[in-house]
Order: C-alpha cells, then sequence, then structure tokens
C-alpha cells in the first residue's frame, strides 16, 4: 500500500522554538519540511527570509519543500539552491515565462514545482506540466496559515490527476491550506499524494501522532 508524502509548514511552527520544532519533524513520518516564503507583495504578510532559512536548514534531517508566494521568483533561484532546498515551487501568477523559470529551477538542481492560487484553473498548466515536478494546488487564498479550506479544490485535484494520467508524467499533487485530519482521506481520493499540513500539526495536542496518521492514510490503487 503507497502513502502520500507529509509536508508540515514550519509557518505554523513556534519560532522561539524553531529548532525544537524542526527536529520533531525530523523525528516524525514527515517525507519533507514545507518552508513558507513571503514578500508582503504576492501576498499580504511576510514570513521569514534567508537567515531563517538557513537555521531551519542547519537541523532539518528532511527535504526541504520551498513554496515561493514572492513576486519574479527567478530573482532568487540560485540562493535558494545554496540554501540546499530540495524543491522550489513558484506560484503560476508571479512568472511572465513560467517555463524559462522552471528550467532555471531544473538547472540550479532542484525540483520544480507551480502553485496556483484558487482561482487559476488547472488547464492553464498544460502545456508545461511534463517539465513540472509538482503542482501545489492552493486550497487557501496564500499568505496565512489557519484558513478555511476552498471545497471546489477537490474539482481541481480530480482534473489535474486526469491530465497527469493522460500525459504520462510523474508530477506530484501536492495540497496546502486548510488540510485537516478530516478532509484528507477525501484529498488522497481525489488524486493527491501529498499534503501540507501547519496548523493541524502545530495546533495538535500530539503533533507527531497527527502527522503519523496522515502519514498512515492509503493512496488510492
Ligand atoms: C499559506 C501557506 C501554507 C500554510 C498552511 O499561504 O502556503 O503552507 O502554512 O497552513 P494551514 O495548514 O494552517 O492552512
Ligand atoms: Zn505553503
Amino acid at each position: 500500500m503507497e502513502h502520500p508524502i507529509i509536508a508540515p509548514s514550519l509557518l505554523a511552527a513556534d519560532f522561539g522554538n524553531l529548532q525544537r520544532d524542526v527536529e520533531m519533524v525530523n523525528a516524525s513520518a514527515a517525507a519533507w519540511h514545507h518552508i513558507d516564503v513571503m514578500d508582503g507583495l504576492f501576498v499580504p504578510n511576510i514570513s521569514y527570509g534567508m537567515p531563517v532559512i538557513q537555521a531551519i536548514a542547519r537541523h532539518a534531517t528532511k527535504p526541504l519543500d520551498v513554496h515561493l508566494m514572492i513576486v519574479d521568483p527567478d530573482r532568487y533561484t540560485d540562493t535558494f539552491a545554496q540554501l540546499g532546498a530540495y524543491s522550489l515551487t513558484v506560484h503560476y501568477e508571479a512568472c511572465t515565462h513560467l517555463h524559462r523559470s522552471l528550467q532555471h529551477i531544473h538547472k540550479a538542481g532542484m525540483k520544480a514545482g507551480v502553485a496556483l492560487n484558487p482561482h487559476t484553473p488547472v488547464h492553464l498548466l498544460e502545456d508545461v506540466l511534463e517539465d513540472i515536478d509538482l503542482v501545489c494546488l492552493m486550497s487557501v487564498n496564500p499568505g496565512f496559515g489557519g484558513q478555511q479550506f476552498i471545497p471546489r479544490t477537490y474539482a481541481k485535484i480530480r482534473e489535474l490527476r486526469s491530465m497527469i494520467r493522460a500525459q504520462g508524467c510523474g508530477t506530484h499533487i501536492e495540497v496546502d491550506g486548510g488540510v485537516t485530519l478530516e478532509n484528507a482521506p477525501a484529498l488522497l481520493e481525489a488524486g493527491a499524494d501529498v499534503l501540507v499540513a501547519g496548523s493541524t500539526v502545530f495546533r495538535a495536542a500530539d503533533p507527531t501522532g497527527t502527522i503519523a496518521e496522515l502519514a498512515a492514510l492509503p493512496l488510492p490503487q
């Protein structure tokens, strides 16, 4: 039986105890660390930048899944490669020349991800899908943790899964925003295989146990 990749979002961690929270993820059933970078322009919030990511990277033992919610992300592709990012996800809405951005990410040695805001249809990725390692479907409007899941996401997952099947590529479908223990089974059933979880993990009484529960869910055959 196959299981999903769980990527706890450190945005919901206790920044005063960042090392402790990174080590909790290290010791858990999570496969990736999800790192949210916000610039106060693309989204109305600023999260953290390079010095903090450097500190996270010093303690993290799992791949860093970096989600850039910034304008003109190409400016920082090489910097994130140097910081040790495993995958670098840029927003469709922030890239005028998306194909070139993806080539740049690959050339820098990282997996290339594309995130879609809730209003952006998945079919816009049709001509670039084979160049994408991971599509991040935003199931909330990006910028903040702890928001409510947008149900239309299920239909987007299903449509994207059938596009991936039709093109025979191995692109991951990541869902980001408002993921809970309650909606996770249906998200996987619809075709997602990577779940980002911030509040659900870090606000839980037992974060490690919550990650284990998510990671034990089955992927459909
Ligand atoms: C939102 C970020 C998410 C966020 C998810 O803009 O991209 O990764 O941390 O947080 P939850 O799981 O609390 O919705
Ligand atoms: Zn994110």
